[in-house]
């Protein structure tokens, strides 16, 4: 595990190697944010990052919520997540839903999607099936806008407790 300072001395490949998966399948968070070396610590290293996607434009935003697979989704019963997504969605035991919290999630990822165009986000850490599926339905109550606001903050969540375990 590399520490920030050995990030920070790192040419742009090797430093977007180093970080790859913090951003669900969006490297370009990190290749930008290379620029802004040397990080005093990881929180600098995060800021930074988040700074790259405040900055992005709106499609690139877009993308990258686009890039996060539906909680207990298609992708998940296919075995098709990153080792991330998997390690999450586990902890917060989306793997072990009832059939009725499953019927529950497959209509509530049908209906975000169908409103927003875009999978819901949360950060999963933490929550249990039930938070989730609150959080969901609370959700689907916001403007478009604030939605996407919400997926991003998320996602910078998810991005921090991810460079948690990556970085010493
Ligand atoms: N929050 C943490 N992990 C994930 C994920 O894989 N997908 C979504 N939608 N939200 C998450």
């Amino acid at each position: 595990m590399p520490s920030v300072g050995e990030l920070s001395g790192m040419d742009q490949a090797a430093f977007v190697s180093a970080l790859e998966g913090i951003w669900e399948h969006s490297p370009w968070i990190a290749a930008r944010a290379w620029a802004a070396r040397p990080f005093a610590d990881a929180a600098a290293l995060h800021a930074a990052m988040v700074a790259v996607v405040a900055a992005a434009t709106q499609a690139e935003q877009l993308a990258l919520i686009r890039a996060h697979p539906e909680l207990a989704g298609r992708a998940a019963i296919r075995g098709e997540l990153t080792a991330e997504s998997r390690s999450e969605q586990g902890g917060a035991g989306l793997d072990r839903c009832s059939p009725e919290e499953f019927a529950q999630l497959t209509a509530l990822n049908a209906r975000y999607n169908a409103r927003f165009g875009f999978p819901f986000v949360i950060a999963v850490r933490g929550h249990t099936r039930g938070s989730i599926i609150a959080a969901f339905k609370a959700r689907l109550e916001n403007e478009a806008g604030v939605e996407r606001r919400t997926c991003l903050d998320e996602i910078g969540k998810i991005g921090w407790l991810r460079l948690g375990d990556r970085v010493k």
